[in-house]
């Protein structure tokens, strides 16, 4: 029978529930749910996010008496795990999680089997000096020359059964193909590749599966074999270690760093490398294709716009990665989420849970290829031991869903059911049945799709935001004032438009990708079908609001990117003003509504040339009564501004967005007013292009990575940190957005952008990468 005990009674912060009769390590009670919780079971193979989802919601971190682990589920609590790799020791992260038997160990001994630590277990100081030295082969720059490799050998196989109408793609291609580019980047010869490829997959099993007794010392035999075929191919190497192979990288490296890179690391990494390229970037790949033809409709979509294909993949590691879990163990006594763990204990941080945290995900469950933060999953791990190979995997799968999609549109899921090798960290479908009809396929009727001039470039790195667009179609255009038009935009196909928030805006692409101009959003937030924009035609403007006025008509489809907010309302406000000028009440439209509907005081001051050339003008009146003024130019009334700001009001909120003349003469009234009073939407950077000749360099250190990078004067620091491999979105790339916000632990800033707020340009905490650099080249120190 089980027991309701109230959190008050044992004093953890975790209400627990229905309770089971064992207790944590620490003497805490553990709750029916956590007592039943096995990664060994079906529920965890098949969807290992929903099965914890309990966790997630109601037990972030709980004990596992089965594993033996505590499971930590939230992505906060497993992102401070990562973050700190001395206190949260990933030494045991290959541990065998089931032991081996006598025999089974007898077996590995008699090979000499001496597998030890490399990077992903290695604790510090031995990790770090050892990372640095292996990286630069993993560097976007170097990643390049493996391209048309990965290309050659996904066309490849994809010739063998392009005209079979069905495949295990598994089977026939994903197992294959990341092995061998694995096999590749290590530099192992050619002739020696198909014995190693034997062996890697009962390396898997030995490591974190489960196998039966009477398996293990059959597993335990290949493992062993495996450990002498490696040592055998390195000692190959050696004779000539000048080949392009990250081995033989290592190799030169020992010589500079005998002490840093050790015989042993190299040899227990000739095998463990093939494993940690190989299974994650196969079954991260099966895991994608399975998401995406279970979506037909997004998958059609990608085939359509192959431009969507890299966040595509982020998303996918996110919804459905390759690796569920990860382990760390606890060096001293610490708190997780308020949990005490002394020291010793074991962690199983399950990654693809975080993934599907509402906390950090909106509407985590949902697969959505254009969500603008999935490369923030935890996939790859985080911090100091964040996955090496990760643009290199990124680059395989780019590849992979390119040449599918090009070749195999028309590719649907077998029916089937779907089995994983049981096991807490590596996650794929053993196959994936695929089915099409060859006489559709493309290049049938066009030879030139298999061999396309200029294939679809691969990003090299995290997806950049500002590449991703969405297409749509103009439900209605009408006439909104003298000379603005009002566009109400809709999903082709009927689906709800993504949810914003108010000053948020759209780029839209005025007939041609390279001019695309942005508008703020002015329709009702809680519309979930129609995105609206109301467009000033401006005839000494850049070109894109005189082709929206010439040439836009309903039903016609257009490309947007967005929405994206640059010009949040603080919600938390007492009392507001909002100051329009002509077409600038486009955004505020949308936040005065939002400050009713929250309560908040506030008065929308809105000014133009004359009534007749002020859009919104009777909605406005009818939402907002008498906290709406308006100032007709040619009724000889206009805002006095100077009398409206003249008493600073501790408390009150300005928000403006209007002509430039405005804009300066309200930076001027709100001069006496408190910091972070006013609130401007800015459309138009002031940066400067980048002079070297002006510029310092100065170097960063990365707190969370434990490396220094360099900013040269030539350089921004968003690159210089890409270059380095460490992952920061961006979008304008202007210093307008916030997307490439960093945060900053020390050191004096050189602010450059317009998102920062006086006050929080003086706090010092974060900056925007893009643009702003270190003051007087000092070093930063950074959260990265
Ligand atoms: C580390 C996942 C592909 C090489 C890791 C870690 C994870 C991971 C979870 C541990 C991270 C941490 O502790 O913070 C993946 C996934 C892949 C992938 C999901 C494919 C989708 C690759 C590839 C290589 C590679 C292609 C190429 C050689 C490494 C190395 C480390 C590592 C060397 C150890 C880094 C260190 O501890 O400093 N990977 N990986 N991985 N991965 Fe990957
Ligand atoms: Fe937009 Fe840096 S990318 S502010």
């Amino acid at each position: 029978s089980t027991v309701e005990v109230s959190r008050q009674a044992t004093g953890c912060p975790v209400a627990h529930g229905a309770l089971s009769a064992e207790r944590t390590p620490t003497g805490c009670p553990v709750s029916r749910r956590a007592a039943d919780f096995d990664p060994f079971e079906d529920g965890y193979q098949q969807d290992p996010p929903e099965y914890v989802r309990w966790a997630r919601e109601k037990e972030p971190i709980f004990w596992s008496p089965k594993l033996g682990y505590w499971v930590v589920t939230r992505y906060d609590d497993i992102k401070a795990i990562f973050r700190d790799n001395i206190t949260f020791s990933p030494a045991i992260a290959l541990e065998k999680i089931t032991p081996t038997g006598d025999e089974a160990n007898a077996v590995l001994a008699s090979y000499g089997f001496a597998l030890n630590r490399t990077l992903v277990n290695e604790d510090e100081p031995a990790h770090m000096p050892r990372r640095r030295a292996l990286m630069d082969p993993f560097t976007p720059e170097e990643l390049k020359h493996h391209e048309p490799m990965v290309r050659q050998l996904a066309r490849e196989w994809v010739d063998r059964f392009i005209d079979d109408g069905r495949a295990d793609l598994v089977d026939q291609m994903l197992w294959e193909v990341p092995l061998t580019v694995a096999l590749h980047f290590l530099g192992v010869p050619e002739e020696d590749m198909d014995t190693l490829r034997k062996y890697s997959i009962a390396h898997t099993v030995n490591t974190w599966g489960r196998p039966k007794p009477e398996e293990q010392v059959a597993v335990a035999h290949a493992v062993g074999n495996f450990w002498q075929f490696a040592g055998k191919v390195l000692d190959k190497m050696r004779e000539n270690p000048e080949g392009g192979g990250w081995m033989q990288y290592g190799l030169r490296k020992q010589r500079e760093l005998p002490e840093v890179v050790t015989d042993s690391y190299l040899h227990s990494m000739m095998m463990a490398g093939i494993v940690a390229a190989h299974e994650t970037t196969a079954n991260a790949t099966a895991n994608a294709m399975k998401l995406l033809l279970q979506h037909p409709d997004v998958w059609r979509e990608l085939c359509e716009d192959p431009s969507l294909i890299p966040n595509a993949v982020e998303e996918c590691l996110r919804h459905n990665g390759s690796v569920a879990a990860w382990r760390r163990i606890v060096t001293a006594d610490t708190q997780v989420g308020g949990v005490d763990l002394p020291k010793g204990s074991k962690l199983l941080i399950v990654t693809s849970s975080a993934n599907h945290d509402q906390a950090h995900f909106a509407d985590a469950d949902f697969f959505d290829i254009r969500r603008d933060n999935a490369s923030d999953h935890l996939t790859f791990g985080y911090g100091s031991h964040q996955c090496m190979g990760k643009n290199l995997a990124r680059m395989e799968m780019q590849i992979f869903l390119e040449e599918f999609a090009r070749r195999l549109p028309h590719m649907r899921l077998a029916e089937q059911k779907f089995s994983y090798v049981p096991n807490t960290s590596f996650r794929g479908p053993e196959h994936l049945w695929v089915e099409w009809d060859p006489a559709r396929n493309p290049e049938r009727a066009r030879p030139a799709l298999r061999h396309p001039e200029v294939p679809v470039p691969v990003r090299v790195g995290e997806p950049s935001r500002g590449a991703i667009t969405r297409p749509v179609v103009v439900e209605r255009i009408t006439r909104a004032a003298n000379g603005i038009v009002r566009l109400r935009l809709v999903a082709p196909d009927g689906r709800p438009m993504p949810r914003w928030t108010p000053g948020s805006h759209i780029d839209i692409e005025c007939g041609h990708p390279d001019l695309s101009r942005q508008y703020s959003l002015c329709g009702d937030p809680d519309d979930s079908q129609a995105l609206e924009v109301a467009v000033l035609h401006e005839p000494e403007g850049r070109g894109g609001s005189a082709w929206i006025h010439a040439n836009v008509k309903a039903g016609d489809k257009l490309r947007i990117r967005g929405p994206r907010n640059h010009f949040h309302l603080d919600e938390s406000a007492k009392r507001v003003i909002f100051i329009a000028g002509g077409i600038g009440i486009t955004p505020l439209s949308a936040m005065a509504r939002r400050a009713k509907a929250l309560g908040i005081d506030y008065a929308l001051h809105y000014s133009g040339r004359s009534r007749a050339s002020m859009a919104m003008l009777g909605e406005l009146a009818a939402m907002h009564g008498e906290r709406l003024v308006v100032y007709a130019g040619d009724e000889g009334r206009r805002n006095d501004l100077a009398a409206l700001l003249a008493t600073a009001e501790p408390g009150t909120q300005v928000y403006a967005c209007g002509p430039k003349r405005m804009l300066s003469a309200l930076e001027s009234h709100c001069a006496a007013w408190p910091d972070d009073t006013l609130h401007i939407e800015h459309f138009e950077s002031t940066l400067r292009t980048l002079d070297p000749l002006r510029e310092q360099a100065f170097d960063v250190e990365l707190k969370d990575s434990g490396i220094v990078v360099n900013v040269p004067a030539d350089q921004t620091l968003l690159s210089a940190l890409r270059g380095a491999n460490i992952d920061v979105q961006s979008d304008c790339e202007e210093g307008l957005c916030g997307s490439c916000e960093v945060r900053v632990l020390g050191g004096r800033i050189d602010h450059r952008d317009v998102v920062l707020t006086r006050a929080e340009r003086d706090l010092g905490a974060r900056m925007m990468a893009c643009c702003s650099r270190a003051c007087g080249g000092e070093k930063l120190v950074l959260e990265l």
